[in-house]
C-alpha cells in the first residue's frame, strides 16, 4: 500500500458529536429536540443507541418492480451492519426505483425527479453521511446528482452486474442478445420456443445488465470518482463479496461524517477526467455522456462534449466486453475488476492519481497493487481492443450543438457513408412503417428518427437504434447508417447517431430533413452534415411550426419547462449549478 502515512493522515477525525448535523434536531435542549428523542424512542431506540452517533441515511431503490435491485433490501441489512459497527446510527430510506425495462415512456424522465428526492430527503431530515444504493441505469446518475447537491458525505453501493446469461450451450449478455435474437426471430430463424427458452437464459440472476450498459459504466465512472468501496463495482450482486463490499460501504460512509469529507470535495474536474477516460476505456455506453456531464454540473465543473471525443482519442478501449467486444461482467470481475483496468491506465498516465478517494488519500493508492489476471478480458496498453476510444462527437449543419456516435460498436464500412433519408416523425411511425416495402429503403439509406429528445420523446427514449427493415434483415443487412436525438441503450450497437442537438421539437436542423436529402456521416471527420443549400435550408425552417408541448400538468409541465439538451445533460436549468440552499431549522 503506498502511502500509509497520507492515507492515516486522512483518517484523523474533525468533528465532535456537538458538530453533527443531526444534533441540531436531538441536542440543543428545546422542545423539539425534546419530541426528536421521543419520537426516536418510539422507533424503539435506547438513547446510548443513537446519540452523539453519525446518522447515515441508507437511500435504497429497491422495488418488487425492479429486476436488477431485488437483492438490495437484504443487502441494505449488510450496510446497516456497517453503520453500526463503526459507531453509526443507520436509518434506511426507500426513494423512487427507476427500473430501466419497465418504466414508460422511460426512466431517464425521472432521473432528475430521483435526484431531487435524493437530494431534498437528505437535506430534510437529521441526517450525517448517506450510503447511496442503486445501479439499474439512471439510478446511479440521479443519486449521485442528488447527494452532490445535498453536500453531505455519501458512499455509492453499486447494486452489481447479474451473472452470464446461458442459452443452449451460449453465454448471453441481457440486452445485446435480446437485440440480436429478435432480429434472429424478425429474420425467421427462430421461432416462439427458442424465444421462450430464450426469456429464462437473457437474465438468470438479481443485478443489473452484466453487459457494458448503461449500468455497468455508471457503477464503474462512481468507483473511478472514488466515491465507492474501492473494487465495488465488478462484483457480481450474488457474490458473497457483495455483502462484505456492502458493510465495508456503511462504516467507510460513518468515518467520512467524523472526517466531514463531503461528496462534493470528491468529485473534482480531474475526478470526472478520470471518470471519462474509465467509461471511454471500458468501451461504455454514450449515455454516460449525458449522465457525466449532469453529475459535473452539480458540483460545479463544466463538461461537454468535446471532453468526451477529446479523451476518447487518447484513451484506448481495454476492456473487451460486450457489445462491443467477447466477455460479460462476470468474467471482467474475475479478470481483476475495475482495479485492474485502472491500474493499467494508471501505467499509461491517463489517470489523475494524486487527487483523493472516499477510502483512500489518493487514487494512487487505492489502485496500488491491483493486478489483471487475464489479458484478453482486460487488454494490454499495447494489445487494445481498439487504439482509440469507441465514442466520438460529431457535428455539422444537422447538429450544430452535437451529436454522438459509438463507432466500435459499428460496421466500419458506414463510418463514411452518404446516402438518402428516409424520415420518420416519430418511435410510432417507424414502428407502423419501417418493414413497409413502398418506402423503398436500401442498405444504403439512412434512417432519421426524430420527435424522440429530451422534450419531444418525451425524456429521450432509448430509441435511437432504430430497426433494420425486416425485408433487409433476410438478406443479410445487419447495420445501417441511423439517426435521432434519442439515446440508444447501453447494450445496443450499430452505426446509430445520437443526441442530435438540439433536438428536433426544439426546432433543430433536424426537424428539416426531408426523404431523399442526402445526409454525409463521416466519423472520421466527425462530421454529420445534411447536403441541402442554406437557402432551401432556410425556407423550410420558415414553414417549420413549433409542435404543441405534451403536457398540461404534474411533473411533466415542470420537466417541459426546465429540461435542458442533451449537450448540457438534461438536468433541469434550475438544478445543474452549485448555489446557497439554506439549512432547515430544527429547533
Ligand atoms: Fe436494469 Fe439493464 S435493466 S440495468
Ligand atoms: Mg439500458
Amino acid at each position: 500500500d503506498g502511502g500509509p502515512s497520507a492515507d492515516a493522515a486522512r483518517r484523523e477525525r474533525v468533528k465532535s458529536p456537538e458538530e453533527l448535523r443531526s444534533h441540531a434536531w436531538y441536542g440543543t435542549g428545546g422542545l423539539r429536540s425534546f419530541s426528536h428523542r421521543a419520537r426516536t424512542r418510539q422507533l424503539g431506540y435506547l438513547p446510548e443507541e443513537h446519540l452523539g452517533k453519525p446518522v447515515v441515511a441508507v437511500l435504497n431503490t429497491w422495488s418488487d418492480i425492479n429486476p436488477c435491485h431485488q437483492h438490495l433490501r437484504e443487502r441494505a441489512e449488510a450496510v446497516k451492519r456497517g453503520v453500526w459497527q463503526a459507531g453509526g446510527f443507520p436509518l434506511e430510506f426507500p426513494v423512487a426505483t427507476l427500473s430501466e425495462t419497465f418504466q414508460k415512456p422511460t426512466p431517464m424522465l425521472y432521473r432528475n425527479l430521483l435526484a431531487m428526492e435524493t437530494e431534498e430527503l437528505l437535506r430534510s431530515y437529521p441526517v450525517d453521511g448517506a450510503v447511496l444504493m442503486g445501479g439499474c441505469d439512471k439510478t446511479t446518475p440521479a443519486l449521485l446528482m442528488g447527494a452532490a447537491s445535498a453536500g453531505l458525505p455519501a458512499v455509492f453501493v453499486p447494486a452489481g452486474p447479474m451473472l452470464r446469461g446461458h442459452w443452449r450451450g451460449e453465454t448471453l449478455g441481457s440486452g445485446t442478445d435480446m437485440w440480436k435474437y429478435w432480429d434472429d426471430k424478425r429474420a425467421g430463424l427462430i421461432g416462439d420456443r427458442e424465444l421462450a427458452e430464450l426469456e429464462c437464459g437473457l437474465a438468470r440472476s438479481p443485478g443489473h445488465c452484466m453487459t457494458m450498459g448503461t449500468a455497468s459504466t455508471m457503477t464503474a465512472v462512481a468507483e473511478a470518482l472514488g466515491v465507492t468501496v474501492p473494487g465495488a463495482s465488478s462484483i457480481p450482486a450474488v457474490d458473497s463479496g457483495h455483502s462484505r463490499m456492502a458493510a465495508a460501504a456503511g462504516r467507510l460512509a460513518v468515518e467520512l461524517v467524523w472526517q466531514d469529507l463531503r461528496l462534493p470535495e470528491l468529485l473534482t474536474r480531474e475526478a470526472f477526467e478520470d471518470g471519462i477516460a474509465t467509461a471511454v476505456a471500458l468501451g461504455g455506453s454514450t449515455n454516460a455522456i449525458i449522465h457525466l456531464i449532469a453529475m459535473a454540473g452539480r458540483s460545479g465543473v463544466k463538461l461537454t462534449p468535446d471532453d468526451f471525443d477529446a479523451i476518447a482519442r487518447r484513451v484506448p478501449v481495454l476492456a473487451n466486453l460486450r457489445p462491443g467486444g467477447a466477455y460479460l461482467m462476470e468474467d471482467f470481475h474475475y479478470a481483476g475488476g475495475l482495479p485492474g483496468l485502472l491500474a493499467r491506465l494508471a501505467e499509461a498516465g491517463h489517470l489523475h492519481l494524486d487527487r483523493p478517494t472516499a477510502a483512500h488519500a489518493t487514487l494512487r493508492e487505492q489502485i496500488a497493487g491491483a493486478l489483471v489476471h487475464d489479458d484478453d478480458v482486460i487488454r494490454p496498453l499495447d494489445e487494445p481492443l481498439a487504439a482509440e476510444g469507441g465514442i466520438a462527437v460529431l457535428r455539422g449543419n444537422l447538429a450544430p450543438d452535437g451529436a454522438v456516435i459509438k463507432h466500435i460498436a459499428a460496421e466500419p464500412r458506414l463510418l463514411r457513408h452518404t446516402g438518402p433519408a428516409v424520415v420518420f416523425e416519430n418511435y410510432r411511425q417507424l414502428q407502423d412503417r419501417i418493414d413497409d416495402p413502398a418506402l423503398s429503403i436500401t442498405a444504403d439509406s439512412v434512417l432519421v428518427l426524430r420527435g424522440s429528445g429530451p422534450l419531444g420523446g418525451p425524456g429521450m427514449p432509448e430509441y435511437g437504434m432504430l430497426p433494420i427493415p425486416a425485408y433487409l434483415l433476410k438478406e443479410g443487412v445487419r447495420d445501417m447508417v441511423r439517426l435521432s436525438d434519442a439515446r440508444m441503450s447501453g447494450t445496443s450497437y450499430g452505426a446509430c447517431v445520437l443526441h442530435i442537438a438540439p433536438e428536433s421539437h426544439a426546432g433543430g436542423p433536424l426537424a428539416l430533413v426531408r426523404t431523399g436529402d442526402p445526409v454525409t456521416l463521416d466519423v472520421p471527420a466527425r462530421l454529420l452534415r445534411l447536403e441541402v443549400d442554406e437557402a432551401e435550408l432556410a425556407r423550410r425552417r420558415e414553414e417549420l411550426r413549433p409542435p404543441p408541448a405534451p403536457y398540461g400538468r404534474g411533473y411533466g409541465a415542470l420537466y417541459q419547462r426546465h429540461i435542458t439538451q442533451a449537450d448540457t445533460g438534461c438536468d433541469f436549468d434550475f438544478l445543474a449549478r452549485p448555489g446557497e440552499v439554506p439549512e432547515p431549522y430544527a429547533g
